[in-house]
């Protein structure tokens, strides 16, 4: 149910769809690849058009992190030297993978010698009719978001907190994905589809449910948990089938989703946006919990 490759050189050398990645240092997008921290500008790659998208051309997802077996799990560790990307810092991240039952957990920390901007996701596709399956339209989407930030032409966002009532960004209840994605609508048009952020309902920092997709083909449940302010729910309408995955079949457009657990895009460019600062002696702390069921 999850899109990915055979083997681990696709992973490090196809780094256009993040399969299964943990993005970093910024995970999403920072406009023009600039922000200002303690009255310095940093610039960072731009790879995405005019902007900095998942850390930049040599971003977290590019690296083959170390790992270690912990109870249940494991651990992977990566350290980003200071000036990384452009980032300021010597950052030392961890990532921990504990399965429970039908739950994978994963437990974002990370600590800076010198005050940085941090957002780590992950970036799994999900296709609960099953990896290399033609299509995600089908499957029915509930997002715990009464709220979106919607963005420019380039998937910036305006600034602006905007409620997702009568609009395709509605998916309060459980909606089939395919419905209105192809809507006449301008935010649509700039992302080609559902390439949005939405504000996670409740408080940042507690474990709250977040997003949760149904398959009626197969029954299949994917429910997902965060204690991060937001989540992008991608619909993989920039996969193009020049990727294959274990079942051979090419991941073409819309073949899978992502529900990347975040900080909205963006966040050091606007200020009312939580802020993704982290200072030396603090700690960044993020849980995420995807969980499979099965409702008939
Ligand atoms: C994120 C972005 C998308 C796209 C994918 C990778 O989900 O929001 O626009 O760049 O990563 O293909």
């Amino acid at each position: 149910m999850v899109l990915g490759y055979n083997n681990l050189g696709d992973y490090l050398h196809n780094q256009e769809f993040y399969f299964g990645a943990v993005p970093g240092r910024y995970a999403n997008r920072i406009a023009h690849g600039k922000f200002m921290l303690d009255g310095k500008s940093y610039q960072l790659p731009l790879n995405n058009g005019p902007n900095s998208l998942h850390g930049g051309t040599n971003g977290f997802a590019t690296h083959n992190w170390s790992a270690k077996e912990i109870a249940n799990g494991v651990e992977f560790t990566l350290v980003s030297p200071d000036g990384d990307q452009g980032y300021p810092g010597t950052l030392t991240a961890h990532v921990r993978y504990t399965l429970a039952g039908a739950t994978v957990r994963m437990e974002y920390s990370a600590t800076t010698d010198k005050p940085t901007v941090i957002n780590l996701t992950n970036h799994a596709y999900f296709n609960l009719s099953g990896e290399g399956s033609p299509s995600i339209l089908g499957e029915k989407l509930t997002l715990d978001a009464d709220q979106y930030t919607p963005v420019d032409s380039t998937l910036i966002p305006t600034g602006q907190i905007a409620a997702v009532a009568g609009t395709p960004f509605d998916f309060t209840h459980a909606t089939t994905i395919g419905d209105r994605i192809d809507a006449a609508n301008d935010q649509l048009k700039f992302a080609g589809g559902y390439d949005h952020n939405f504000v996670v309902r409740g408080t940042p920092g507690t474990l709250r449910p977040a997003a949760k997709v149904y398959d009626p083909a197969s029954g299949r449940v994917l429910s997902v948990a965060t204690t991060e302010p937001g989540i992008q729910f991608y619909a993989g309408n920039f996969l193009d089938g020049s990727a294959k995955g274990p079942s051979g079949g090419p991941y073409v457009k819309r073949s899978g989703l992502c529900l990347e657990t975040q900080h909205y895009p963006d966040s050091p460019n606007q200020a009312n946006f939580p802020s993704t600062e982290l200072k030396p002696g603090h700690t960044y702390h993020s849980v995420t919990t995807f969980t499979m069921g099965v409702e008939k």
